[in-house]
């Protein structure tokens, strides 16, 4: 079946796809803004070459020299932390000049780095967990020894997404320094720390809602092998019709971390008032596998959004 979005409007302009990869979520943006009379652009955010020169036009940006309407940001390759910070780096610079960009560089940089969305959604009160981060390697070997003879159950993961590889239960106190290598082999230098969360009830599942512009489209569980339950990591999705607790949560969320388009990742928790807890909140969130588990049409959404965000 067709999924892709098809909204008939009565803009005209150029919608700038920043990915750093083609595949089924393009071919779905393209077809939809298409079929509305947009004009796509697909452009890897490293082929723009940014020239400041005061002998030329002062501030070029080559390979993007027709003004966008709106651009979208489906893919940022990752790189060398120059190469990354220079690529979100363009993403402020054209806000800068005006043009909407969803989602915004700010909301992007703060869902890339967990521990910044952790202390967002800490500071609006909405509950997530607990988590320590650190660079000291002594001090994450004493602390973690300690969080564990308080009897707090704990894992460790990369800071950056990574489709739940190398998310990893600390099972048992850490003796010396060479088991902690081992076990942060991942980590580049970075610990973050975060309290398990025991899923509530016999479920053992977590949910992905998505939102959009203040409006859950779309929700689903991931059931996995074990407790992690990335899409990625073999979890298996159906669809869920969210409680306006979870809405609101989600929604909220997606708010407090500056994002637009929003997937988060939501667990039940048995301590928690609500009954949920945030993980994390991805500000580049893939749609296939919840499309394929929804009966709303996720891309069309997107698009109208991104219509709307038209100069
Ligand atoms: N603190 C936790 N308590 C219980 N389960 C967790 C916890 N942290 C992670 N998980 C499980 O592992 C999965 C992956 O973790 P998380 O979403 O934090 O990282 P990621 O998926 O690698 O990041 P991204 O989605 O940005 O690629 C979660 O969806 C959840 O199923
Ligand atoms: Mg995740």
């Amino acid at each position: 079946m067709d999924r892709a979005g098809k909204v008939s409007n009565g803009k005209k302009g150029e919608i700038v796809i920043f990915s750093d990869e083609l595949g089924w979520h393009i071919d779905q943006l393209k077809i939809g803004l298409n079929f509305s009379g947009i004009k796509t652009r697909i452009l890897n955010l490293s082929s723009i070459d940014v020239f400041i020169d005061c002998a030329k036009d002062n501030f070029v940006m080559r390979n993007f020299n027709i003004s966008p309407s709106c651009c979208f940001v489906r893919g940022i390759a990752g790189g060398s932390l120059e190469q990354v910070t220079r690529r979100l780096a363009i993403l402020h610079q054209l806000e800068f000049l005006g043009i909407p960009i969803v989602n915004s560089g700010r909301g992007i940089e703060n869902s890339v780095d967990k521990c910044m969305t952790s202390f967002l959604l800490r500071m609006q009160d909405i509950p997530t967990p607990d988590c320590w981060v650190l660079e000291d390697k002594a001090t994450g070997i004493t602390l973690i020894n300690r969080l564990l003879d308080e009897g707090r159950k704990l894992v460790i993961k990369p800071i950056f997404g990574s489709q739940g590889v190398n998310v990893t239960l600390i099972e048992e106190k850490i003796k010396n320094d060479k088991d902690f290598e081992k076990m942060i082999n991942f980590a580049n230098g970075v610990y973050y720390i975060q309290e398990f969360v025991e899923s509530a009830g016999s479920s053992l599942r977590d949910l992905r809602v998505f939102v959009v512009d203040d409006e859950v489209v779309a929700a689903m569980e991931r059931k996995g092998q074990g407790w992690v339950h990335n899409v990625a990591k073999g979890g298996v999705c159906r669809q869920i019709i969210p409680d306006n607790f979870l809405k609101k949560l989600a929604i909220q969320s997606t708010r407090t971390v500056g994002l637009e388009i929003g997937g988060v990742d939501i667990i039940e928790d048995k301590r928690s008032e609500l009954g949920y807890t945030v993980l994390e909140v991805n500000g580049v969130p893939a749609w296939k596998g919840l499309q394929n588990v929804s009966s709303i049409n996720i891309s069309e959404k997107i698009i109208k959004f991104m219509i709307s965000k038209m100069r």
